[in-house]
């Protein structure tokens, strides 16, 4: 990588219905990149049609190879690698976006979401469909030209939802003890470095511990890290809401809510997993990473690389602005008119009204 700065995987929930990449989506990622990111990770892309959680690109079929094509184009604005995260939804899959289907999980178990449905159990022939999935998707993503693949293993999606204790309450190989549930994600990051081969990048994203009771806990993921170290991966991305507070994203997602209070580790989870994968692969920082000392921050406690997600949207020339020691023009927040957001930060209109859907996540001028 040319520098350590990344632009962190950023759903649009603006692509075409069949899962290829829009044009304005296109312009949103290529305007960013070229400021200069060492390397820009995508949108998370569906592995399969019924895991789909918005309406975001996929990596199917044959079909959505030249949208992949042109979008690593796009992120290769000014030479960074262009990394495809790929992702599935289990139950927090949409139900519209699925035909109405019931939604498919590791255990019939509803997640915390308000006004989530129970999704049913997975048959072990569909557990092993999806690994299958995942390899058809990084195979593609290695037509395509990306320089590599992020396995979407966080913010409590399928990959997460089997290493969940709270999620995944199967008796068979996939779920029960740690180690069986450590099984789905190890099982999906062979299948990914397979299909990539030993040259291209294989990442892993992960929600360091879960903020919910009963969920699974630092020393847990601190595991599977290792484990995926083994398996020759090349970074671990940690994904904390703000990475100087050691919060996760909970599953709620209710942003202008009271904060639960959570039990944070002592040390931070990046300092915990560059010890575990030291010398073995890299470890990514996000969450709340808005100047440069605060990526000289997470770096200090251990991060190799940092990943700017809310800044990147709401600036898009933040890392130029950055590099030029010109920080006190970076843009703090969103304009108030909401055309304005759309054409004068190149965000598709129906990114902008996804960003507006969550009152308090994203900040308003
Ligand atoms: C609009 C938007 C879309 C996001 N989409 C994804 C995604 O597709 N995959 C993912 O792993 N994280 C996604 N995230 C989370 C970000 O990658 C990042 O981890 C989070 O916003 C915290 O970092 P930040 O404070 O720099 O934004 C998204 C965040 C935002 C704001």
């Amino acid at each position: 990588m040319a520098n350590r700065f990344a632009i962190a995987p950023l759903t649009t929930d603006a692509s075409n219905e069949d899962g290829t990449a829009a044009d304005d989506e296109l312009e949103f990622v290529r305007r960013r990149a070229a400021s200069g990111f060492g390397a820009v990770i995508s949108s998370a892309t569906y592995v399969e049609q019924d895991g789909r959680s918005w309406q975001g690109i996929g990596a199917t079929h044959d079909g959505h190879l030249s949208s992949l094509q042109r979008l690593a184009e796009a992120m290769r604005a000014a030479g960074g690698l262009a990394i495809l995260q790929i992702y599935d939804g289990g139950r927090i899959a949409k139900p519209e976006l699925i035909g109405g289907k019931p939604l498919r999980a590791p255990s019939a178990v509803a997640s915390l979401r308000p006004g989530a449905k129970t999704p049913r159990e997975m048959t072990s022939d569909e557990v092993e469909n999806l690994i299958a999935c995942f390899r058809e998707a990084a195979s593609l993503a290695r037509k395509a030209g990306f320089d590599g693949v992020e396995i979407h293993g966080a913010n409590h999606y399928a990959v997460h939802q089997f290493f969940s204790p709270r999620a995944n309450q199967r008796s068979d190989k996939w779920g029960g003890t740690l180690s069986r549930r450590m099984h789905f994600p190890l099982a999906v990051a062979q299948a990914v470095r397979d299909a990539l081969g030993p040259k291209l990048i294989a990442g892993f994203r992960v929600t360091p511990f879960e903020a919910e009771h009963d969920g699974y806990t630092l020393a847990d993921s601190k595991l599977l890290c290792g484990e995926l170290a083994r398996l020759n991966l090349d970074y671990i991305s940690v994904s904390l809401d703000d990475y100087r507070k050691s919060r996760p994203t909970g599953e709620t997602r209710v942003y202008n809510g009271p904060v639960a209070e959570i039990d944070t580790p002592a040390e931070s989870p990046i300092t915990e997993f560059a010890r575990v994968i030291a010398g073995h692969c890299a470890v990514m920082a996000s969450g709340g990473i808005r100047t440069c000392l605060d990526a000289e921050g997470a770096i200090k406690l251990g991060a190799d690389l940092v990943a700017v997600g809310r800044a990147v949207v709401v600036d898009p020339e933040w890392l130029s602005k950055v590099r030029s020691k010109s920080e006190a023009s970076i843009l703090a927040g969103l304009p108030k008119d909401e055309r304005e957001i759309a054409e004068a930060l190149s965000i598709p209109p129906r990114m902008v009204e996804y960003l507006l859907s969550r009152p308090g996540w994203i900040p308003r001028l």
